[in-house]
């Protein structure tokens, strides 16, 4: 018998392809999921029948809808979803930045993340079971100068956790968030040397947070040991954000 925690789930994870998506990917699968990677563009080096990668535009709804199904003929009923597509944005003033890369950041990381969370709950709502695991970030509770559109939608991806947690509670579907401080992978060397260096100041635990700590977190809460937390913000910020 597979002992694994996660054996038998069929997860989709978005942004799968990133720094932090592909560790929560790998990781999934050591935990014994079957894992679905949604990201704009498929991977070539996908190899054993637990990996399937499908190009897919997550702020579109028939691109999810079309990835889903493949998904579904490959695997089955999914259990577990994991937003992590995101992007970053313009590091600008907020009276610099023009409406449509406001709007692109909004898209891809609240829209994303709203458009795949209606696309798999009904089928776990029907399933009296589901996890949905949306990837906020520290941002979205503090806001940051300069990076006005990423903090904005990563708070609305916070507040969209809590209350489709609440809509949810009694069906067996459990909604909650992550919010990790800068991540020493993906987007966060888009980053200036300057700034990484200002935020390193402000992490009480002197370093910056591992896509493997996002992922050991993410798999618990993507697991049944995870049953009575609902529209939670779980932090992973060094002490930073300690509340
Ligand atoms: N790296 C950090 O410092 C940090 C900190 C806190 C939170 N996060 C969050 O973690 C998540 C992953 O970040 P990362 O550092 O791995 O970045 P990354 O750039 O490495 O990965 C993001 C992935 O999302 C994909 N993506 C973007 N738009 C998409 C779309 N419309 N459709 C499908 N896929 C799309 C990209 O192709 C990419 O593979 C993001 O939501 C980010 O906001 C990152």
């Amino acid at each position: 018998m597979n002992n694994k925690a996660l054996a038998g789930k069929v997860a989709v994870v978005s942004g799968g392809n990133g720094g932090v998506g592909s560790a929560i990917t790998t990781r999934l699968i050591n935990d014994g999921a079957q894992v679905a990677i949604l990201d704009l563009t498929e991977r070539q080096d996908v190899s054993g029948g637990e990996l399937l990668s499908i190009a897919c535009d997550v702020t579109s709804p028939e691109s999810v809808e079309r990835s889903l199904e493949r998904v579904r003929g490959a695997f089955g009923t999914i259990q577990v979803l994991v937003n992590a597509a995101g992007i970053l944005g313009p590091v600008a003033s907020a009276v610099e930045i023009d409406v449509d890369a406001w709007r692109l950041v909004i898209e891809a990381n609240l829209t994303s993340t709203f458009v795949c969370c209606k696309a798999i709950a009904v089928e776990m709502i029907n399933a009296g079971y589901g996890r949905i695991i949306n990837i906020a970030s520290v941002q979205g509770k503090e806001g940051t100068s300069l990076a006005g559109p990423y903090a904005a939608s990563k708070a609305g991806v916070i507040a969209f956790t809590k209350t489709l947690g609440k809509e949810l509670a009694s069906t067996g579907v459990l909604v909650n968030c992550i919010t990790p401080t800068a991540v020493d992978t993906g987007m966060f060397h888009e980053i200036a040397i300057e700034r990484r260096a200002d935020m390193l100041a402000r992490i009480p635990m002197g370093r910056f947070c591992s896509a493997h700590e996002v992922a050991a977190m993410t798999a618990w809460l993507a697991g049944d040991q995870c049953s009575f937390s609902t529209g939670a913000v779980f932090d992973l910020s060094g002490g930073r954000s300690s509340y």
